[in-house]
């Protein structure tokens, strides 16, 4: 088993301590361990060029993100991996974007989901199958570091951590939110810190081989949403009951405040749904497979129509100056 340590803070400082110390943790859990920092990697954004879609189409076992940058070293560590540790400052409240130009373009693709269907065609065409390495379950800890003694200012640092898991189906078993950096000075001053990082490195590393459904581990604190341990509340289901949706995981809270507290309880079959598990990921494969039915034909009875409109946009200098 192998559990791989990504740290997209600055060489030796915080992110860089507390991965390492928690690989120490599962190297002595009996793990084969691997660490990488990404400080000096260069990972483009997605450019939506359409590349994955058209490779899978067209049967490719391992269809590789064309842009040409380091994007693709970290993948192969990923999919070679049975356990990831997961290190990001927050910048700007919230998580560094190099980290988000590489959920951008590991996310879409990787869905379990797309690429289950994808696979069921080709075994019924008696076609070469997938990378096996796309459908390994994996166990996920996410540390977020910042230096503001203030959570708000570290507020979307372990919510924008969490989109990292749901496309591939990985499973969270802890998650530690490091902030106060600045004040503390330096992690290794910080023991209980230090302890739960070799706590987490130790929950991944003991969950590997097992079944998703007998791991209820969690590592670090506990948080509004029973799935993410998040605790952003979304507000735009208010209007239908008393209903709240965690954004993370886009499942449904009841609240209710009972003497003056305010509590959530997501139901058994909204955890069920969450993003993240084979349900939630199915759950978005169908909306967007339901799209593509609706609006291909929708744009092509409108073909005549969106052409003439389209006139002012792509002649954007002109029409604007004859306004
Ligand atoms: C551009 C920039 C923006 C930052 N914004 C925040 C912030 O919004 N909130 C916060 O708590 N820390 C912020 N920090 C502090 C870092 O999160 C902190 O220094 C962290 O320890 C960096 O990780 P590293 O030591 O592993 O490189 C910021 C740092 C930089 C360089």
């Amino acid at each position: 088993m192998k559990v791989l340590g990504i740290s997209f803070g600055r060489k030796n400082k915080n992110n860089d301590i507390m991965v390492k110390h928690a690989l120490f943790a599962a190297k002595k859990a009996g793990a084969e361990v691997q660490f990488i920092n990404t400080l000096s990697m260069k990972i483009g954004h997605c450019i939506a060029c359409d590349y994955h879609g058209k490779a899978i189409a067209n049967g490719d076992v391992f269809p590789k993100c064309p842009l040409k940058d380091d994007y693709q070293i970290l993948e192969d560590a990923i999919l070679d991996a049975d356990g990831i540790i997961i290190g990001a400052p927050v910048y700007a409240v919230g998580p560094v974007g190099q980290i988000k130009n590489f959920i951008d373009r590991f996310g879409p693709f990787h869905d379990r989901a797309l690429l289950i269907e994808e696979n069921k065609k080709r075994k019924a065409a008696g076609k070469p199958e997938l990378d096996s390495r796309f459908f390994k379950d994996r166990y996920i800890g996410y540390i977020s570091v910042g230096g503001a003694s203030t959570h708000n200012w570290v507020s979307m640092g372990l919510p924008t951590l969490a989109l990292f898991t749901f496309s591939t189906c990985m499973k969270a078993v802890g998650h530690i939110d490091a902030y106060k950096m600045g004040p503390t000075g330096h992690p290794l001053l910080d023991k209980n810190l230090m302890d739960t990082c070799s706590e987490l490195g130790a929950a991944v590393a003991a969950s590997i081989g097992k079944p998703y459904d007998q791991v209820t581990t969690w590592i670090g604190k506990q948080g509004v949403c029973p799935v993410c341990h998040n605790s952003l509340i979304d507000l735009d289901g208010a209007g239908n009951g008393a209903r709240v949706e965690c954004p993370v995981c886009g499942i449904w809270g009841d609240v209710s405040i009972n003497g003056g507290k305010l509590e959530v309880k997501f139901s058994q079959a909204e955890q069920a749904r969450a993003r993240s598990t084979l349900v939630g990921v199915y759950e978005h494969y169908n909306e967007i497979h339901g799209f593509i039915q609706t609006a291909g034909p929708k744009v092509q009875a409108n073909k005549d129509f969106i052409e003439k409109e389209m006139e002012k946009y792509l002649h954007f200098d002109e029409t604007i100056a004859a306004i």
